[in-house]
């Protein structure tokens, strides 16, 4: 099924210039991307963004590291893309993430683990809602389309 998921390069990503590199990997897997913009994202948000984490040893460090600096927010669609995310991400402790993987070839540590990417269809519904408008979201076909499926 054509799904759409929500993408977010981390503020640690962002700093160690690794928004291209997450970038070519998603768009060479053959997704298309239908929203990205660079965001700041203030605490009250990281908090509703975050809710399912309240209460856990992680929250206030995870709400910290979140609003440490810019993400770059983003919408990714293709078949499957949800779970195909999740595995370019690799685990979300890096350490334990597979080398090929976004986490296993970039990062070291749990709490600096560079992409956010939506675990499920209705969590990536919740959180495109949360971070975009309707309009930001851009309905379009790529001339590759044909080029990526049977
Ligand atoms: P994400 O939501 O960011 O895509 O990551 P995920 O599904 O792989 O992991 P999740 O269990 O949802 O945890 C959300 C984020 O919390 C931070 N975390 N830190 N220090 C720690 O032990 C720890 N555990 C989780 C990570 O940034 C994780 O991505
Ligand atoms: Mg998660």
């Amino acid at each position: 099924m054509i799904e759409k998921t929500f993408v977010m390069v981390k503020p640690d990503g962002v700093q160690r210039s690794l928004i291209g590199e997450i970038v070519g990997r998603l768009e060479r897997r053959g997704l298309k991307p239908v929203a990205i913009k660079m965001y700041r994202m203030p605490r009250d948000l990281a908090e509703r963004f975050y809710a399912e984490h309240k209460g856990k040893q992680f929250y206030d460090g995870l709400i910290n590291y979140i609003t440490s600096g810019p993400v770059v927010c983003m919408v990714w669609e293709g078949e499957g893309a949800v779970a195909a995310v999740r595995s370019l991400m690799g685990k979300t402790n890096p350490a334990e993430a597979a080398p090929g993987t976004i986490r296993g070839d970039t990062a070291l540590h749990p709490g600096k683990n560079v992409i956010h990417g939506s675990d499920a269809p209705a969590s990536a519904q919740r959180e495109i809602n949360l971070l975009f408008n309707d309009y930001e979201v851009i309905d379009y076909s790529r001339i590759d389309a044909e080029w990526l499926k049977e």
